[in-house]
């Protein structure tokens, strides 16, 4: 299934997926491997790794590579892009899309609490990309660098404030290294997705069907989205098909955030006629 794409749109390319041994990651290393890429997964368990290429291995295409590392790490990442080149070979692109989340009251939270989303998503992302940019400038090849975002990165949002923090900063570290490594072919980009369902981060931050359902409420396409449509996203943005942009954040989130604002959003929530009937009633009567 490579829907809208040339079948061998990612031919000859290897892409590194952070977290990709599970979820969006996961369902990116699909959809890249169903239009001809290489992928490379790392992520903490050894375990979620081997299970997730022994899935992805079984319905076609060469070996996945995957190797257990943290990204908070600096040293672990060094040496797992050093066995990646011997091992794997080049990479063409890498999607930072590891990361760590909980809901909790900001007064309660612990330093190491604190660290640990930050230190996952913001530092993680930085020493990926660093290790990543290096090899490709020393090399003069091109690059191709995906940050996986969300929303909150600009509205903020309460509950979450290491995870809104640290996104935030990979928004800004996505435009000034857009501009930084523009010079060296490196292109760097973003997608904020909003509702997926995935297993962990969903029951994780949606545990209750109240949640869920508050959640796909508040979607002006009125539904969550599909992995396969934050895959493509992906697909494109690392193919040669978005070569002049760079810099950019794109959302898929069927409206959502956008409708978290505008006083009168909420009355898209109601049915069309009853809207429709009050808003003739303010019509000044002549
Ligand atoms: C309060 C918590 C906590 C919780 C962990 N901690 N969970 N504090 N409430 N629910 C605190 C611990 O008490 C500890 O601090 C510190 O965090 C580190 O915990 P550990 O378990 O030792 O650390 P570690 O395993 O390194 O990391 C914990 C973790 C990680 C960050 C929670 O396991 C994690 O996030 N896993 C989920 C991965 C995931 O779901 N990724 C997708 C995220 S979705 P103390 O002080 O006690 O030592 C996303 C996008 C959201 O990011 C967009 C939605 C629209």
């Amino acid at each position: 299934m490579t829907g809208i794409f040339r079948p061998d749109l990612l031919e000859n390319r290897h892409a590194l997926i952070t977290g990709g041994g599970s979820g969006l990651g996961l369902a990116m290393a699909r959809r890249f491997r169903e239009l001809g890429a290489r992928v490379t997964i790392c992520g903490r368990s050894r375990e979620r790794l081997d299970e997730a290429a022994k899935q992805l291995e079984a319905e076609e295409g060469e070996p996945v590579f995957r190797l257990a590392v943290d990204v908070r790490d600096p040293d672990e990442v060094r040496d797992a892009m050093d066995r990646i080149r011997k091992e794997a070979g080049s990479l063409d692109a890498v999607v930072n899309n590891a990361a760590g989340n909980f809901l909790a009251p900001t007064e309660e939270l612990s330093p190491n609490g604190f660290d640990a989303v930050v230190r996952t998503v913001l530092h993680g992302t930085f020493h990926v990309s660093a290790e990543a940019a290096r090899s490709w400038i020393q090399a003069e090849r091109p690059g191709n660098i995906l940050n996986i975002l969300t929303t909150y990165a600009w509205t903020g949002s309460a509950f979450v404030i290491p995870s809104a923090a640290a996104k935030a900063g990979v928004l800004a570290m996505t435009r000034s290294l857009a501009v930084e490594w523009a010079e060296y072919g490196i292109r760097v980009n973003g997608m904020a997705p909003g509702a997926f369902p995935t297993e962990g981060a969903w029951e994780r931050l949606l545990p209750t069907e109240e949640m869920e359902e508050e959640a796909r409420s508040r979607v002006p396409l009125g539904r969550f989205g599909d992995v396969s449509e934050l895959a493509d996203m992906a697909a494109y943005l690392i193919s040669d098909g978005s070569g002049y942009m760079t810099g950019e954040c794109v959302t898929l989130d069927g409206g959502a955030w956008l409708a978290s604002g505008g006083l009168f959003n909420r009355l898209t929530r109601q049915p069309r006629e009853e809207v429709k009937e009050f808003l003739e009633s303010l019509k000044p009567k002549r």
